[in-house]
């Protein structure tokens, strides 16, 4: 028989094909639809972004116009949603809430019957204006303070901070959040989103393979790296101290968040985008210090072991400038990338196959089942 050879983390695989995005990291690039982030990122909105991932075209004036209006008329959650939310322990990490209340709008759906590709979009937009409302009630409720309705008159990130913190801030705010999220929502055969395929490829429901995503997401080596950053750059606190905790991070070999990437290895193309904006949230803040520490973390990186920042290294400061508790970064790529995984979820259903690999069997060779009594 020939050898088996092992992909060990399926690294270098091709499993399937796909027309949603194309990360190209011999130029360090990235397209969605064939349109590269960073120009999509200076010249759409999320919605716009949301659309081209999940019809293949941008949209016309009059179909955005339409999109946003259902978008917008489907933020509220039901009274026994909240309920759940507002019954979450307080101590409970935010991806666990969410986890959860996806779960939760499974068990609401009243068509679970229907598995049509209409019937699945339609989840998919009512997802994406839901989860931001999920993630402002727990903001909200762990701090012991009122939930704050959704707006229909508000943009998808406007209206966020409307519900988490009862205001809108300046257009500079939301610019950058906006960003953020349009980098953030969609990149291949990433941890997650081969989850939700993975899933959705045994014909179980949309919402499980949301809900698979999420949990996938959470880990430090993928989304949770966001959150892991800041809890770096608060730890190192200072930019003269900087450059002595790298060298020693390196010495003891600890793997430092926010650097490398299974597909980049010259560099993520979300990067130069979102450091950007990044920059410009610490001119609003008047904030330099976390950046500082960035820009010495990134050199004495690279000089050391040529390993590039990805995008969790500038957004985790710039969600931190914008005045966000730490533990909410990640639930921000969730709301991202929901526009991700359901296209992914839609392209598998669409020609699915069930995902089923091998393994190399390593354990005991075959032996007798000796019965208890003679066990001893
Ligand atoms: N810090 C220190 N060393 C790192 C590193 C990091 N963040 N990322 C990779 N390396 C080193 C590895 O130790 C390995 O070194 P070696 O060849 O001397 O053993 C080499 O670079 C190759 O790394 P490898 O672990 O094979 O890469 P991978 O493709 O399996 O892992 C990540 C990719 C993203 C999981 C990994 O880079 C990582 O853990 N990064 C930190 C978490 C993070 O920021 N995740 C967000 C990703 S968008």
């Amino acid at each position: 028989m020939s050898e088996e050879i092992i992909h060990h983390g399926l690294d270098g695989v091709v499993v399937d094909t796909t027309s949603v995005s194309k990360v190209m990291p011999e130029i360090n690039s990235l397209v969605y639809r064939g349109y590269p982030v960073q120009e999509l990122s200076e010249h759409c909105s999320f919605e716009e972004v949301a659309w081209l991932i999940w019809h293949g075209e941008l949209p016309t004036a009059k179909e955005l116009a339409g999109f946003m209006e259902n978008g917008r008329n489907q933020r509220a959650i039901s009274k026994e949603l909240l309920e759940v939310i507002q019954k979450s322990p307080r101590t409970a990490h935010p991806m666990d809430v969410l986890r959860t209340a996806v779960s939760f709008l499974g068990s609401e759906d009243l068509e679970m019957d229907k598995t049509d590709a209409t019937t699945n979009l339609k989840r998919s937009v009512s997802m994406m204006a839901k989860i931001p409302t999920i993630i402002a009630a727990f903001y909200r409720h762990r701090k012991g303070q009122e939930f704050i309705p959704s707006r229909s008159d508000l943009g998808f990130v406007e209206n966020f901070f409307h519900m988490v913190f009862g205001k809108v801030p300046a257009p500079e705010v939301i610019k950058a959040f906006e960003v953020s999220m349009i980098l953030y929502a969609e990149h291949g055969f990433n941890a997650s989103t081969f989850t939700t395929r993975v899933i959705v490829s045994s014909l179980s429901d949309i919402y499980s393979g949301v809900v698979g995503g999420i949990a996938s997401l959470k880990g430090p080596l993928h989304g949770g790296a966001n959150e892991a950053v800041m809890h770096m750059l608060l730890e190192i606190g200072e930019p003269a101290r900087a450059k002595d905790w790298m060298l020693a991070a390196l010495r003891d070999k600890r793997v430092v968040m926010g650097f490398g990437h299974r597909v980049y290895k010259n560099g993520d193309s979300r990067v130069p985008t979102m450091k950007k904006y990044a920059r410009k949230m610490a001119e609003f803040t008047g904030s330099k210090k976390w950046l500082d520490i960035e820009d010495t973390l990134e050199a004495v990186m690279l000089e050391q072991k040529n390993i590039h920042p990805n995008l969790d290294f500038p957004s985790g400061p710039a969600y931190y400038m914008m005045g966000f508790d730490i533990d909410m970064f990640t639930p921000f790529f969730v709301m991202a990338r929901i526009t991700g995984w359901t296209a992914h979820i839609l392209e598998q259903n669409a020609n699915n196959r069930l995902i089923r690999p091998l393994s190399k069997y390593t354990g005991a060779g075959e032996r007798r089942v000796v019965p208890l009594k003679q066990r001893g």
